[in-house]
């Protein structure tokens, strides 16, 4: 039987992620699903609780996304939110309508019962509310159990068929103890245990990859990232020196990086590794390519050949571990929602279809948080646990247009001074990314006594969650100053410092 599991239908809320984010960190595992899911999968991935997700959709909307009438009949609790209590109101014969007053933000809430959904919730709280449509009539035998001012029922119930809807975010960080109303669900009201967490998952995957491969051979590209790290750690627990790791310097690297990688894998995790120095390849190959879609694929296409011709020389392999996560599959695939995608990334070790390898992805279903702290527990050093997401074809697209050599050291000199501010300035950690970007723009300055043309360096430091959305980072002038000083000091040929207040969307968090 697999693991217990709260389903959480998308109906293309920008919370969708956020609902199931939250059911982890209650310990149960969630995964986000297309709401056209059939109510027999449901049964076969043992959903124990469903919930149904907000989105932008009215119900009375011709095209509006509906889940199969008879996902409400299976006996399983569900929790519809916001767009989802109003779906469930609808297709159970009540009825939904447009509000005078659009609610929007933080709002109080007057909860009526406190028995089982708003068990140990206070008896007023600030709700976070984002809705236009209410639930005016509502389906025989349900009763209302919290109202706003607005919104009379503004959360709802009919306990006899396990059902229940809320017109606000418990999931938002705003709504006063949200979380306590989402673990009411999914411990209380679906009968979940809270047994999803780093040491159960790990026993699961390294059993799993055990069971798949047998006495086969895996071959796992590394990076020195979390992610390729904690797949490789994971699979070597599972079949030992059976794994080989290489690991390809594609000459876009950070400063030190290629050094400090090789020996955390080979002397900390004593990973079977084989490395390659492939940079002059790599860089000869991307002269005079401007376009960056380009230089993506020639990296791309380099690194596959460069891995094929490096594993034919170790044997002969079947299995292939890749470190994909949620997010990258979600990304690419969609949930089959309405919202749409955001990004296709061109993930260098990402293995074409034609080849013949049989994949394994045991973070396949993990958030990157949840990655950290499954490596964590796995003992991966702090250089790797903690260390911002490095993309596949590094500093590749970090500089705009042509890679040449004297804009390649300057990224990597002005990200190492970046990277060295925030660290000192213990701000490291708060961040998802810092890095610095090179293009072809210049500008005057003002060396010794010498006007001279430099490069122009942006700075980029963003907070974000799961890498999908992103916000810039208010960091103080402070920081900026010793920033843009060091950098203009220390780097040769760089006479401006620019800071980049663009949040992801509309930009990306890379530039090309
Ligand atoms: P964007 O630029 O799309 O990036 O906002 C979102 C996150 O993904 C990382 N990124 C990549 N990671 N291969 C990777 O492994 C890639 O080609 C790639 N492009 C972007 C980026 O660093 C950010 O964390």
């Amino acid at each position: 039987m697999p693991r217990e599991l709260i389903a959480v239908l998308d109906f293309g809320g920008q919370y969708s992620h956020l609902i199931t984010r939250r059911i982890r960190e209650c310990e149960v595992y969630s995964e986000l699903l297309p709401y056209t899911i059939s109510p027999d999968e449901l049964l076969k991935l043992n959903a124990k609780g469903i919930v149904l997700s907000g989105g932008p959709a009215s119900v009375y909307d011709e095209h509006a996304p509906k889940c199969n009438p008879k996902i409400f009949q299976l006996g399983v609790p569900v929790l519809g939110i916001c767009y989802g209590l109003q779906l469930m109101v609808e297709m159970l014969g009540g009825k939904v309508k447009a509000t005078k007053r659009h609610e929007y933000g933080k709002t109080p809430l007057e909860i009526k019962d406190h028995s089982d959904l708003f068990r140990e919730i206070g008896s007023k709280i600030v709700s976070w509310m984002s809705h236009g449509d209410f639930a005016e009539t509502l389906p025989q035998s349900f009763e209302t159990i919290a109202s706003s001012e607005n919104c009379a029922t503004a959360a709802i119930r009919d306990p006899s068929r396990h059902l229940y809807g809320v017109q606000f975010h418990p999931e938002v960080a705003h709504t006063q103890n949200g979380i306590q109303i989402i673990r009411n669900f999914v411990t209380r009201i679906s009968g979940c245990s809270p047994a999803w967490n780093p040491q159960s998952i790990i026993e699961t995957a390294v059993q799993q990859i055990r069971s798949e491969v047998g006495q086969g051979h895996v071959l796992s590209a590394v990076s020195g990232g979390v992610d390729s790290t904690t797949t490789a750690v994971l699979v070597q627990k599972a079949v030992g020196q059976r794994l080989q790791c290489i690991f390809v310097n594609h000459g876009l690297l950070r400063k030190h990086e290629a050094e400090t990688i090789l020996k955390a894998l080979k002397e900390d995790l004593r990973l079977n590794l084989h490395y390659v120095d492939a940079s002059k390849r790599f860089l000869e190959r991307l002269k005079g390519v401007v376009d960056p879609e380009e230089k993506r694929r020639i990296i791309g296409e380099e690194f596959i050949r460069v891995f094929d011709e490096e594993s034919k020389k170790l044997g002969t392999f079947r299995w292939l571990a890749q470190g994909t996560l949620y997010p990258d599959v979600i990304e690419s695939a969609g949930t089959g929602s309405p919202a749409s995608r955001i990004k296709t990334h061109h993930n260098v070790g990402g293995i074409p279809a034609w080849s013949e390898f049989k994949i394994i992805e045991p973070l396949k279903f993990l958030y990157k948080d949840e990655v950290r702290k499954i490596a964590k527990e796995l003992g991966l050093p702090e250089s790797i646990v903690g260390t911002h997401p490095f993309p596949g074809p590094g500093l590749g697209v970090r500089i705009i247009g042509e890679v040449t050599d004297g804009k390649l050291r300057i990224c990597r000199e002005a990200s190492a001074i970046v990277e060295d501010v925030m660290k000192r300035r213990r701000l490291y950690d708060e961040m998802w990314q810092t890095f610095a970007i090179v293009g072809d723009d210049m500008a005057v300055g003002v060396v010794g006594d010498q006007r001279e043309l430099g490069h122009i360096v942006t700075v980029r430091i963003v907070k974000s969650l799961d890498g999908m959305t992103a916000d810039w980072a208010r960091v103080t002038e402070d920081v900026l100053e010793e920033i843009s000083s060091r950098i203009t000091g220390e780097v040769e040929g760089v006479t401006w410092v620019a800071y980049a207040v663009t949040s992801k969307p509309p930009s990306t968090i890379e530039p090309c």
